[in-house]
């Protein structure tokens, strides 16, 4: 019997605060106007104080988890996406995500790779079902990405909101509920795009550093080369996979900028009824960006079993990737 991996379930956890656009302008020289048309933000939610991404990954994984039908001692793997996690190095948002849902003696990593996390994510639970090497996989991305916003840069901390999305991908012999084929890539040369540099410790043996600690983001280089590469990318999957726009049910982008959203939209036919767009309430949530706005429509009962999604996402490193799969919840 053929063997497939399949997305059981999604949800997502939003934190309780919401920042409207004239919060910020309380704060800095910026305008709700601004920000409203020239990225379609009206609002975002941030963490508290006492939570981590952790905290957030953990209440999306523990929904996922009851949605999928499957007990903690079911899953075999955790696997998390942040560009935001509550250390730094080590221990990874995943082994904190871990002990806070009681799974213990199983692997769990984080991948950095910005708001393309979730598409990795899709690509490496694909690979290692198909492997045969597990049968039932957690992936989440977490973030708290207020932790690392500099709150006097107004071209970066009025794009960016907190909150997790978390899946459950399990074994499935059902190929009209599969994940059925994901692109990831990089390119490292545009490292300077979107970075978080983080001061380095000072010491007697170290000049100091002259790296903000918090993101930084060349925001017009990256719409450009992020429209183009996503449109790109996105026609290439459609492409190979013998699918046009008249297949899929909904387009999933990553929910940067909604101009970027229309742009890559319009570029392939998708009608407004196709493109799922959440920006305009969280905000850019990096790699918990497409799980949340999945839950969306999978909360507001559009989304079925067996409808057929495209995901794109473009992010820090800088990273591209797309998806193509069925919802098997
Ligand atoms: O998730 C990872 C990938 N991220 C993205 O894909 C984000 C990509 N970039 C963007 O979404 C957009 O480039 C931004 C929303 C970040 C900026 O929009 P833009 O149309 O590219 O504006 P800009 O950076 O060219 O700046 C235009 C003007 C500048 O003023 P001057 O130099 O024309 O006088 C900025 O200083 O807007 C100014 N500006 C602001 N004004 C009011 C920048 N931020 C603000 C602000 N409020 N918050």
């Amino acid at each position: 019997m053929e063997r497939y991996a399949s997305l059981k379930s999604i949800a997502s956890y939003v934190p309780k605060r919401c920042v409207k656009n004239a919060d910020f302008e309380k704060i800095l020289d910026t305008s709700d106007t601004w920000i409203q048309k020239r990225t379609g933000i009206l609002e975002r939610y941030f963490a508290s104080d006492d939570q981590n991404s952790s905290d957030l990954g953990a209440e999306a994984g523990r929904i996922a988890l009851e949605r999928s039908g499957l007990q903690t001692k079911d899953i075999d793997l955790v696997m998390v996406a942040t560009l935001s996690p509550d250390y730094l190095g080590m221990p990874s948002t995943a082994c904190l995500i871990s002990a806070k849902l009681g799974i213990r003696d199983r692997p769990a990593f984080d991948i950095t790779t910005a708001c393309t996390g979730f598409i990795y994510l899709l690509s490496l639970a694909k690979a290692f079902i198909l492997s045969g090497t597990y049968e039932h996989i957690l992936i989440i991305g977490a973030e708290k990405v207020s932790s690392v916003l500099d709150f006097e840069d107004r071209s970066t901390c009025v794009l960016f909101g907190d909150g997790a999305g978390a899946a459950v991908v399990s074994a499935s012999c059902d190929k009209k509920n599969s994940i059925v084929d994901v692109h990831i890539s990089s390119d490292g040369t545009y490292c300077d795009l979107l970075s978080t540099p983080r001061v380095v410790r000072q010491s007697h043996f170290l000049k100091q550093s002259s790296l903000s600690p918090y993101l930084q983001m060349k925001g017009n280089e990256t719409f450009k080369l992020g429209v183009k590469t996503l449109a790109n990318d996105v026609e290439k999957i459609m492409k190979k996979n013998n699918v046009s726009s008249e297949d899929i049910d909904f387009f999933i982008p990553h929910q940067a900028n909604l101009r970027i959203i229309s742009a890559v939209g319009e570029q392939l036919n998708f009608s407004s009824e196709q493109v799922v767009i959440t920006v305009q309430k969280y905000g850019n949530t990096s790699a918990a960006s497409i799980p949340m706005a999945m839950n969306d429509i999978y909360e507001s009962g559009k989304l079925k079993n067996g409808d057929l999604m495209l995901l794109d996402a473009f992010g820090g490193g800088v990273t591209w990737g797309s998806a193509l799969l069925y919802f098997g919840g």
